[in-house]
């Protein structure tokens, strides 16, 4: 091991320094990333050109506010890669919420992911209305949207003020080229921020190439 990070790992895999969460789920794959024992601990990597999280963690993230026992709202959980490497990191004793709207995508994130995990309660549901899961029963320290919708900061901040806690952090994946193809993608990024900044301290935004060349992320965290 190089070096332990405080809710990911460091270890050297093909000659190379890479990411990795403890396995909640030993013995499971989620998306065929490559599993390694140390000690009798079983680590999974955590892929950057496959969950948009690492690739920030690797491009410098300075705030990591997924820790054990936290608690998350996650909209657009797609097949699970991402979800399942924070329902690693929060361990047994936290609680993940997850929405995803397609049931064709879910069916598969229910069946490879949530079904093996107890802390992932999945919300089919349309994340535009927050009010309707009727699952979350208490505020959560991050909120983390990654839908590819043009008007996710809206959707973000209604799921914030209904859910997020006071000084809570918000992790918005910023779709550059989904909002407007028209637009430079640094002024899409700066139109987003202004949004939030009425209820949010921006901590940070995070360009995520080269692991992902259409998206940024903006870490904000909650004034009210
Ligand atoms: C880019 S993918 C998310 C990838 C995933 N976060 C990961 O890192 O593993 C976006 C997902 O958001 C979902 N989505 C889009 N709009 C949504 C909405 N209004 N409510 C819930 N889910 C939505 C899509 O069905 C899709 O599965």
């Amino acid at each position: 091991m190089l070096e332990e990070d405080r809710d990911y790992f460091w270890f050297e895999l093909d000659g190379e320094k890479k990411l990795f969460t403890e396995n909640l789920s030993p013995g499971k794959q989620v998306y065929k990333e490559k599993l390694l024992n140390k000690k009798g601990i079983e680590y999974r990597n955590w892929e950057p050109f496959r969950s948009k999280l690492a690739a920030c963690i690797m491009n410098g993230l300075e705030e990591f506010p997924f820790r054990e026992k936290s608690s998350v709202l996650y909209l657009g959980v797609s097949t699970g890669t991402t979800i399942s490497h924070i329902s690693d990191i929060v361990g047994p004793k936290g609680m993940i919420f997850g929405v995803e709207h397609s049931s064709r995508v879910a069916r598969d994130f229910l069946d490879r992911v949530a079904v093996y995990r107890k802390n992932i309660v999945p919300i089919i549901q349309d994340a535009k209305k927050p009010d309707e899961y009727f699952s979350v029963f208490s505020k959560v320290d991050v909120v983390y949207v990654d839908i590819a919708q043009p008007d996710q900061t809206k959707i973000a901040i209604a799921n914030c003020k209904m859910y997020l806690k006071k000084k809570g952090i918000l992790f918005l994946v910023i779709k550059t080229r989904s909002i407007d193809v028209t637009k430079e993608p640094n002024r899409i990024i700066d139109e987003e921020m202004q949004k939030l900044q009425t209820n949010f301290d921006i901590l940070q935004r995070i360009d995520l190439k080269p692991f992902d060349k259409d998206h940024a992320m903006i870490i904000a965290r909650s004034i009210d």
